[in-house]
């Protein structure tokens, strides 16, 4: 493929992966978003694999490497579970920032490249740059993996004066940059170069560590952003115009959605950048007093049809329980019988419902649940006190009032639904275990509300079964 054939390729990818991001950006057009990403890719990978760049002895070992990739990928696209997706995405994170990484030390000692003057301080700066990005989300994703798998605690790790450690290190890597770009040759290059990327894995792995369970959220979008900068990164050092447009896509789209989760979470976005946020500079997570009191008032599968019968207008609240009972199929099947029987069914959905962003969307949209009966939380939020019921499936920080009441709590700030201002609320789950953020909850004690104990899905059937008998 000639070169100018494999620029008009490069340029109908790149006016795809657009496309497709704008798709992304709504459920209704979310599929054809992914079907022309995948068009984008294929364009992209065929171009770069026939293009001017890769010589013919190349072409097989590109073709393994595809395959063996290829393979691994189709595996764990097919076992892995969806509640499993955020640490899968953070593992893929972490091979962007390796590739990086490598791609940097190949190209650095690359004798076959050669740049004098400025070209050559310009592309070294690049490759140290790449380096830096590339291992900061290398350690950084998999600290974030291990977090998300439970791997290694949610507690957040806060190190004494860790800001200044970061700061110190950040000035040791400029210093080492000055030293990189001025060696004579590589063997005296190679010395800042390995330092500074000892520093940045330490860096990643410190920030992701001081991060507490409740804001691992914005820490997944934000290692998302810095894979695309890692993604550009390696674009310059192998001159890839498409690899840079990419990855600034993918690098200043994961800003944005970092940027969305931090006003979602009431979270400074700079802080986050700094690490340890959400700690309130390392309060004591749930202040031992806080804990709330009283008996909490079970009810069964029977009593809550009845409930919901008797209601004329219902929120139902999902989180990450309904993910793993995959429970959405029934939800809607109870959706759709209230609906016929003429009461008003909603859904409120919290920005950070579940593990991923988008999570419940997803689910609801594979049930096919309408569309304009589910709501982002600013949109219904007021429209609790009016609600007759509110169904809490699965879900338990995202409507947790400490939020808003007790301002020790680790997730103190954060909005939150106001189930609890609902005529009465319902919560499923099958115990009184914490969720995510490790907070007990006093929505589950106020005299209003009713605990469901069982695993959801088993018990919506039950719900179901008595709402059609
Ligand atoms: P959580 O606060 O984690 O609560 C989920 C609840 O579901 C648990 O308390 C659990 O209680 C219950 N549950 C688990 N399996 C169940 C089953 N089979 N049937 C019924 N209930 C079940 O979830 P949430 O309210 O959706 O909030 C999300 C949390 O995850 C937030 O803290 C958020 O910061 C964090 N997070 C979110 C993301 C994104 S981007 N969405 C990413 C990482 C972390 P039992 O064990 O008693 O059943």
């Amino acid at each position: 493929m000639s070169e100018s054939l494999s620029t008009v390729a490069y340029l109908g990818a790149a006016i795809l992966f657009i496309l497709s991001l704008g798709g992304l950006s709504n459920p209704e057009t979310a599929r054809r978003g992914n079907l022309l990403g995948i068009v984008g890719m294929t364009i992209a990978v065929v171009a770069t694999v026939l293009g001017p760049r890769v010589t013919a002895d190349g072409i097989g070992w590109i073709v393994a490497a595809m395959v063996v990739g290829g393979a691994i990928g189709l595996y764990a696209a097919r076992t892995v579970q969806m509640t499993q997706m955020p640490e899968l995405v953070a593992l893929m994170h972490s091979l962007v920032g390796l590739a990086a990484c490598l791609v940097g030390f190949a190209s650095y000692i690359d004798t076959s490249i050669v740049f004098t003057g400025a070209e050559k301080a310009i592309y070294e700066v690049e490759i140290y740059l790449g380096v830096l990005i590339g291992a900061v989300t290398f350690s950084g994703s998999v600290i974030a993996f291990g977090k998300l798998s439970g791997k290694i605690g949610g507690k957040p790790m806060l190190l004494p004066a860790r800001h200044w450690l970061n700061l110190i290190g950040g000035l040791i890597v400029v210093a080492l940059c000055v030293v990189f770009v001025r060696a004579p040759d590589i063997a005296s290059g190679m010395t800042p170069l390995l330092v500074m990327t000892a520093i940045a894995l330490l860096f990643g792995i410190h920030m992701v560590m001081a991060i507490g369970g409740a804001d691992m959220p914005v820490v997944v979008s934000m290692l998302n952003s810095y894979s695309g900068w890692a993604a550009a990164a390696t674009g310059f050092m192998l001159s890839n115009d498409l690899l840079i447009v990419t990855g600034a896509l993918v690098g200043s789209s994961g800003a944005i959605l970092s940027y969305i989760m931090c006003r979602a979470m009431n979270r400074n976005f700079l802080s986050v950048i700094a690490g340890g946020f959400g700690t309130g500079e390392g309060a004591a997570p749930a202040a031992a007093g806080a804990q709330p009191a009283g008996e909490v008032q079970p009810v069964s599968s029977v009593e809550t049809a009845e409930m919901l019968r008797g209601s004329q207008s219902v929120i139902i609240v999902p989180g990450y329980g309904m993910a793993v009972a995959q429970a959405q199929h029934t939800v809607f099947e109870i959706t759709r019988l209230l609906r016929e029987k003429g009461v008003n069914v909603r859904f409120a959905i919290h920005p950070v419902a579940g593990r991923m962003p988008g999570h419940m969307n997803v689910l609801l949209a594979e049930a096919k649940v309408p569309y304009d009966i589910v709501l982002e939380m600013d949109e219904i939020n007021d429209d609790f006190p009016d609600t007759d019921l509110a169904m809490v499936i699965g879900a338990n920080d995202i409507v947790n009032p400490a939020a808003e009441d007790d301002p020790a709590s680790p997730i103190a700030g954060m909005p939150v639904l106001q189930v609890w201002k609902a005529k009465s609320s319902i919560v499923m789950k099958r115990s009184m275990a914490s969720g995510y953020a490790g907070v007990d909850n006093p929505l589950f004690y106020k005299d209003n509300n009713r605990m469901l104990f069982g695993d959801a899905k088993k018990m919506l059937d039950e719900v179901l079964a008595a709402l059609k008998g």
